[in-house]
């Protein structure tokens, strides 16, 4: 499709049940678990970036002439794996789950069971998605507290028996339902200050926790593990600490029971943004310190985390193109009054608030667009702002930003659109989706080739590797095990 870019578009949103790959000559694929073949996004070769793609993607929707002009997204899986890396740099005892509602866009779920990942599902459509791609019920956790009995049916039909919980209805669902169900207990955790509260709905209070564990253990229930989540945007890393603390005591309190419990679930709430106020490295070190003081190495608990933002916010771009603009005058101040009136630009584009800006609404974020073209040094800036096709008040995605004059047809781009933005058409119940281009560096799949190899044949492993950067030059030395899945649920 592209002239810089070696493969045609990815057929990523085909859907199609998972093949395995046939093992090129020469290469170590033995280990590729065959959830992500080149087939399904665009190569990018040195010397270009996704960036280049983009531009190309924007150049041909604006010379169609026939079809809606939609927004896309561009999606960098290698930034996803890129992200894997660094979280097993810095958490390396924390196995990592990906959280579906985050983005249950196929490339991204393939690129992640590709990489070993398991799969947090908050419903059964979101099991029924990362199960149709091959991923086994072992590695699926079934993390909503509050599911509906037909989803509790569902994972027991279908082999997930990992499932939380945090009230005592829940349990009574869970023994007529799913008696052979592994239950994890989520806490509530200290979440005020951050920019989501999930323990508003989510999370059984330390009171109430030896009473949940009492009655599970008398309805023969098994309780195998603590989870809390401590909100997004929590700009205080001993949250963490705090939540992981309060964790042990509940593990005393379900051995005390007689419970054996074997998993923490750190939950999610690790920044997404590379700028963000709370870097991941910090939040990374208070979690180590935290663990090795409440639940050292070898103390037989396996610790997972169910990230979302993390992995995918700064892997996609969305291009939204302008469908109408309209001038409007300002009331001139008094000593502007000779000279020409300065007016702000009202710009329409077909994705609002409703749509893929939706973090506008629930994390009150400003998105602002990159421009296409860099505007030159005397090109005059309006205040201009950005109105989704809702056609009411509340849909405003953007207010007070200066922009140059733009045009009908014009794109704007905005990066770090890949969190809570992009669904599978399947989990909207038949609602359009906005089309997705996955894209990879050679880099980066060389990178996700390799780091899958088993240990046992590089040559120069000694046991269990130990990622040493972010960079991809890790990828030599980085030995992780292909599949995973905590003791406790085999
Ligand atoms: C139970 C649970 N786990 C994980 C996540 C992912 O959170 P984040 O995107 O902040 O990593 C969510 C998000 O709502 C969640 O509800």
């Amino acid at each position: 499709m592209c002239c810089i870019l070696s493969k045609a578009v990815a057929k990523a949103a085909s859907g199609a049940p998972r093949q395995r790959l046939p093992p090129a000559p020469g290469l170590p694929l033995l280990s590729m678990a065959g959830y992500l073949s080149e087939s399904d996004f665009v190569m990018v070769e040195e010397g270009f970036s996704t960036r280049d793609l983009l531009e190309e993607l924007t150049l041909g929707a604006s010379q169609a002439t026939t079809g809606k002009v939609a927004a896309f997204f561009v999606a960098d899986l290698g930034a996803v794996v890129r992200k894997h890396f660094c979280f097993l740099k810095y958490l390396p005892r924390v196995q990592p789950f990906y959280a579906v509602r985050c983005n249950s866009s196929l490339g991204v779920l393939k690129v992640l069971a590709e990489l070993g990942l398991g799969f947090s599902c908050a419903n059964k459509a979101e099991m029924e998605l990362v199960q149709h791609i091959g991923v086994p019920a072992s590695k699926i956790i079934c993390a909503n507290p509050c599911k509906q009995v037909a989803q509790i049916k569902h994972a027991a039909r279908h082999g997930v028996r990992l499932l939380s919980f945090d009230n005592e209805v829940e349990l009574a669902k869970v023994v007529k339902s799913h008696p052979s169900a592994k239950m994890v207990l989520c806490i509530a955790t200290q979440d005020s200050h951050s920019l989501n509260h999930l323990s508003l709905r989510f999370g059984a209070s330390l009171k109430s926790c030896r009473h949940l564990l009492e009655n599970a253990k008398k309805s023969h229930v098994e309780v195998v593990g603590v989870s809390f989540h401590i909100g997004s945007g929590c700009p205080d890393p001993q949250a963490y600490a705090q939540s992981i603390a309060d964790a042990r005591l509940v593990f005393q309190m379900g051995a005390e029971l007689g419970h054996t419990m074997n998993i923490l679930d750190l939950g999610g709430g690790f920044p997404g943004l590379e700028g963000a106020k709370v870097r991941f490295e910090e939040m990374a070190s208070v979690i180590n310190s935290a663990l090795d003081l409440y639940f050292p190495e070898g103390c037989g608990v396996d610790i997972l985390a169910e990230l979302g933002r993390y992995y995918v916010t700064s892997a996609f771009t969305v291009a939204v193109s302008i469908v109408a603009k309209k001038e409007v005058l300002d009331q001139p101040s008094r000593e502007e009054q000779t000279g020409s009136a300065p007016k702000s630009i009202v710009y329409h584009l077909d994705e609002g608030v409703y749509g893929v800006f939706n973090s506008v609404l629930f994390d009150n974020t400003c998105p602002t667009p990159a421009l296409q073209k860099k505007p030159s040094a005397d090109q005059p800036l309006y205040c201009s702002s950005l109105w989704g096709p809702a056609g009411e008040g509340c849909d405003c995605v953007a207010e007070g930003l200066w922009l140059p004059q733009l045009q009908v047809g014009d794109w704007l781009v905005f990066d770090n659109m890949g969190a809570y933005t992009v669904h599978t058409e399947s989990l909207l119940g038949g609602t359009q989706a906005c089309r997705v281009t996955y894209a990879m560096s050679r880099l980066a799949w060389e990178a996700l080739r390799g780091q899958l190899l088993p240990a046992e044949e590089d040559p120069d492993a000694e046991g269990v590797c130990k990622p040493l950067s972010c960079g991809w030059e890790i990828t030599d030395t980085l030995c992780v095990g292909p599949v995973f899945t905590p003791a406790s649920i085999m």
